[in-house]
């Protein structure tokens, strides 16, 4: 296998970093932003909720062992998948370090390193407050972390991160700040505790609240650009294709083999979201206000996962306990008798839940080197530079190289092994 691809492999690693140091200049070298402060749930943990575990049942949680992280950083570190998140290649993308978890960071000196990045996201939180969800008998299993005690632990750090408060609002307005995605746990743990979708859909409102309201404080406190991604399109995850297993065949959305009515919720969600995004844009013109369509930028590679190198489909678990989807909530990935895939770039979906690096690359290439953001990224740092760096022609070349870049890799994906097979 190795020398059958390693030809082929290092043409590959040439174009990428060619492509890279494009890409950077033509996108980022002006020096937006100078940090990246994060808040969230598993999509963006990078090792908060690892850090948070003290009991000995919390660190039996399975994303903390192999085969977790073993596509990328060869060893769990806390993130729940194969390998990358979006987060992770926003930070290579502005060429900055792989943002920092939070939790554990003691002393000065390490407080200095949460300057470039720091994450308060944990894996399992919810946008609402775990009393509001405990009082409707939904207890989270994993933490109370929420995007509230997320926002209270940015606000005890700023002394930390910033001299005084001209310097902090310098600072965060000087940041990239990514806004979730959050809101997802609200309803996962409710629909798996066994509420009906009617009752969750009534959450919503009040997720879309916490969230509006996360967002102003942080304007009040100086952010100049937020990121806000909207809810994935659920109706496609294996946890609830499993779930609602044999449902009637007008449940399916006959072109992905997703679940419609999980899916609409989803986009109600991201409807409501989108709503009030645009009254705050009303109210705070000087601040970018970015959506990210997390939603449509999947569905791409659920209508058609081939093209994206999917070839074992879209819709079945890399890693698992088996059962149609490869899930099963008794057997989860990284429990002794789960079974993982030999190739996860040729699956999106890592452990049920959470998508494969593979799967977070091409969300992230839509994002910012394609349309799936709104006001679109890249437009919201200088054009005037670009220009002055490449000239308005070498910039067109470019653009049309990154999308040959996608095109390349998706291909390249299509003509790589597929074979699933077990870690015993
Ligand atoms: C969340 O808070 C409740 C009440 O304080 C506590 O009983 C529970 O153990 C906490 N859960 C986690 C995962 O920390
Ligand atoms: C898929 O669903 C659409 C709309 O519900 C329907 O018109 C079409 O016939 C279906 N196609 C197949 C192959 O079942
Ligand atoms: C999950 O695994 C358990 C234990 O092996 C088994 O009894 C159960 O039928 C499985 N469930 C599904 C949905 O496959």
């Amino acid at each position: 296998m190795a020398n059958q691809f390693s030809s082929s492999s290092s043409y590959v690693t040439i174009f990428f970093v060619t492509l890279q140091l494009l890409c950077t200049y033509s996108l980022f070298a002006n020096g937006c932003y100078t940090s990246i402060i994060s808040f969230g749930d598993s999509l963006a943990d990078t090792g908060n909720l690892k850090r948070l575990a003290s009991t000995p049942e919390e660190h039996s949680l399975h994303f903390f062992y192999p085969p977790y992280g073993e596509s990328f950083f060869h060893m769990p570190t806390g993130r729940c998948s194969n390998g990358r998140l979006i987060i992770d290649f926003i930070a290579e993308s502005i060429r900055l370090p792989l943002v920092h978890p939070f939790v554990g960071v003691k002393g000065m000196r390490h407080m200095m390193e949460l300057r470039r990045g720091v994450n308060f996201a944990v894996a399992g939180a919810t946008a609402l407050d775990s009393a509001f969800h405990a009082a409707r008998g939904v207890n989270n299993p994993m933490t109370n972390s929420s995007l509230r005690v997320q926002l209270g632990w940015f606000k005890h750090s700023l002394p930390s991160l910033c001299a005084n408060v001209p310097a902090c609002r310098h600072m965060i307005g000087n940041s990239l700040i990514l806004m979730g995605e959050i809101g997802g746990n609200d309803y996962n743990h409710a629909l798996i505790a066994g509420k009906s979708i009617d009752e969750v859909k009534t959450y919503v409102p009040l997720v879309i609240e916490a969230i509006v309201s996360a967002v102003n404080e942080l304007i009040r406190l100086g952010a100049k650009t937020l990121l806000i991604p909207g809810n994935l399109p659920i109706g496609c995850s294996p946890v609830y294709l499993t779930k609602y297993y044999g449902s009637d065949m007008a449940d399916y959305d006959n072109s992905t083999g997703c679940l419609i009515q999980l899916n609409k919720f989803s986009e109600h969600h991201n409807e409501l979201l989108q709503t009030k995004l645009n009254e705050i844009r009303e109210i705070h013109r000087e601040v970018n206000i970015i959506y990210a369509d997390y939603y449509n930028a999947a569905m791409q590679f659920f209508r058609s996962p081939n093209k994206y190198g999917f070839t074992n489909g879209a819709l079945k678990a890399c890693c698992g306990g088996g059962g149609p989807f490869n899930y099963n909530s008794s057997i989860l990935c990284a429990d002794p008798s789960s079974t993982v895939c030999a190739r996860p770039d040729t699956y999106a979906n890592w452990d049920g839940l959470h998508l494969t690096e593979a799967a977070y690359r091409i969300i992230y290439m839509s994002l910012f080197r394609g349309p799936y953001t709104m006001p679109q990224f890249n437009s919201m740092c200088p054009i005037s530079m670009l220009h002055e760096i490449h000239g308005t022609s070498s910039s067109m070349w470019m653009s049309r190289l990154r999308v040959g870049a996608i095109e390349f890799f998706q291909e390249r994906n299509m003509k790589s092994g597929v074979n699933g097979g077990s870690r015993g």
